[in-house]
């Protein structure tokens, strides 16, 4: 790992910011929208990086792409922007989309710790699947003990057997590091566990024992599951919270992780990006789940709600994880890159809208002939 100061709490307090998929693309961005769009992500992320004040970012995953190094090196400076005027350390995951890209991960690394001072992500262990796999402890307020630990794990790619499932998922060697490291973790700090954060980009399969199947006068409202549960609608359960937009793109493999997490006892919570829509949080068997919807507008999103995470953690009572979205809307913001329609309703109220509209057209034409018809028929 690179020499940067580790990270500590602030006044009994550390703050997380977490950034999902922002999909900036290298692109000669002559197109006015493109600008545009990047205009409110950035209009975003500065005034996140004002109110929030967060004591550490995390990218979580699909962050850009580039072909070459200096197509990179571009993007990243432009996405880290917003963190360079507040010198924030700054940690990254990497998502299924940074692969479409002509540089490697590793490089793509190398390239994020060049153009940004303070950034903490590493390859642990370079020979383990996927690239970025890492853990960052976080010391107190006086700089003293490690009270908490920051894993970052690759959820890699696509599932190279489609039969099988559409998207990759974490594997045994990366869970047997993350075992192993939790282990060597708690031996070096006298027997004791240290409590724990994972950040991830494909969310785990257990995220769908947030949700229930929707009667069916809820289905107007609910969503279809991914892959192998397309067949069902889906709502939040109604302990969660937030927002469930689309039918968490897990894969259809359930790699362990959560399992392994319960056995080693460390980790609190997980977040994770890839479902741009998705931003519900809720307890699976003690376990946090959390999900990032995107906080760009580059993508396929959610109108003007695009929004970034707040994890605040408390020293003196660290297992209590509050945690919220803020939203571009609520922070106030007008979008440049929207329509009206866009701005003012969600994208499952614009659904509706078109339903309703088709349905009422529909009507409307219905009623239409009919009265033409009997008017031909007064006529003859
Ligand atoms: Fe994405």
């Amino acid at each position: 790992m690179n020499k940067l100061p580790p990270l500590k709490f602030k006044d009994g307090k550390f703050k997380i910011m977490v950034v999902g998929d922002l999909h900036e693309g290298y692109i000669p961005r002559e197109k006015d929208i493109s600008k545009k769009k990047t205009a409110d992500t950035m209009k975003l992320l500065r005034k996140a990086m004002d109110e929030l004040e967060p004591d550490l970012v995390v990218l979580a995953g699909d962050q850009g792409k580039a072909d070459n190094d200096a197509q990179m090196r571009a993007v990243i400076s432009r996405i880290t922007a917003p963190f360079t005027a507040h010198n924030v350390p700054l940690a990254l995951v990497f998502g299924n989309h940074d692969r479409e890209c002509e540089l490697p991960l590793e490089r793509q690394l190398e390239l994020y710790a060049q153009e940004y001072n303070n950034f903490y992500t590493y390859d642990a262990v370079p020979e383990l699947t996927g690239c970025g796999n890492c853990n960052l402890l976080v010391k107190d307020s006086n700089g003293k003990n490690d009270i908490l630990n920051l894993w970052f794990a690759d959820s890699n790619n696509l599932c190279e057997n489609r039969n099988i499932s559409y998207y990759d998922w974490l594997h045994e060697d990366q869970i047997e590091w993350y075992k192993n490291t939790a282990q060597q973790i708690k031996e070096e700090h006298g027997g004791k566990t240290i409590p724990a954060l994972w950040f991830m980009h494909i969310p785990v399969c257990e995220e769908y024992e947030l949700l229930r199947e929707a009667k069916p006068y809820e289905v107007p409202d609910a969503v279809k599951g991914y892959g192998d549960r397309s067949k069902t609608f889906y709502v939040l359960k109604d302990h969660v919270e937030g927002y469930l937009g689309e039918g968490p793109a897990c894969s259809e493999i359930n790699s362990g992780i959560f399992d392994a997490w319960k056995e080693t006892g460390d980790v609190m919570g997980a977040f994770f990006g890839h479902d741009h829509m998705n931003d519900f949080a809720g307890y699976y068997d003690g376990i946090l789940l959390a999900q990032n919807k995107t906080a760009s507008f580059q993508p396929y999103t959610d109108g003007c709600r695009a929004g970034v995470r707040l994890i605040t953690l408390d020293e003196n009572n660290i297992e209590d994880i509050q945690t919220r979205m803020y939203h571009f809307k609520q922070f106030g913001l007008k979008s440049e890159s929207l329509g009206p329609v866009q701005r003012n309703f969600t994208d499952r109220q614009v659904i509706k809208i078109k339903a309703a509209s088709w349905i009422l057209g529909g009507a409307a034409v219905s009623i239409a002939a009919a009265v033409a018809a009997k008017k031909n028929r007064k006529k003859k």
